[in-house]
């Protein structure tokens, strides 16, 4: 029922101490199963079509290929660089500190293909923003970026307007 999904995944996961430790998720397969769940529903709701599921290196891919499955889709990888055979293309991001990159290979989407994105967490956002741009400059287009949880006080969705986010947890 929908009360058991509302009150399920807060008490589940929420461990005050590390809030954004998402090891119960994955321990418990009623709460997984619940998560990927509402990740489906959300997308049913909202997009008649849908072509590719894309995870980011590396949490997005304990998320996205079940996700991809539910949907009857394909799962593309965003990975960080130097891990994906074939001809590739990069993108530079900010993190905490310094920088790194993403990667995706150039016959991943094609021009047109319409596509969702998936990770665990949205911080500052540099992750999602620059796995957008890869996907942005192979000619996809980007529908959605799903999170399990969001952290707001970060304001990682407003970085990456006009492209929208979808979580399932926000925290202050
Ligand atoms: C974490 C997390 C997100 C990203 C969020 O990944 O899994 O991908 O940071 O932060 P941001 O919104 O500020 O970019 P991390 O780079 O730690 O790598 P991992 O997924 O391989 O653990
Ligand atoms: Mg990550």
């Amino acid at each position: 029922s929908e009360f058991w999904l509302s009150e399920l995944l807060p008490r589940s996961i929420l461990s005050p101490s590390t809030p954004l430790d998402i090891t119960p998720v994955l321990k418990d397969p009623a709460v997984f199963r619940t998560v990927i769940d509402l990740f489906e529903v959300h997308v049913r709701a909202n997009y008649t079509k849908v072509d590719l599921i894309a995870g980011l290196d590396s949490r997005g891919f304990l998320f996205g290929p079940a996700l991809a499955q539910r949907i009857n889709v394909g799962f593309i990888m965003i990975r960080k660089k130097g891990k994906l055979p074939g001809l590739t293309e990069s993108v530079s991001y900010s993190l905490e500190y310094g920088k790194a990159e993403l990667e995706i290979q150039r016959d991943a989407v094609d021009p047109g293909q319409k596509v969702i994105l998936i990770d665990d967490l949205l911080a500052t956002g540099g992750t999602m923003s620059a796995a957008c741009e890869l996907l942005t400059r192979r000619g996809a287009e980007i529908l959605d970026c799903l999170v399990l949880i969001e952290l707001l006080s970060l304001r990682g969705a407003d970085k990456l307007k006009p492209h929208r986010t979808h979580s399932l947890l926000a925290y202050d």
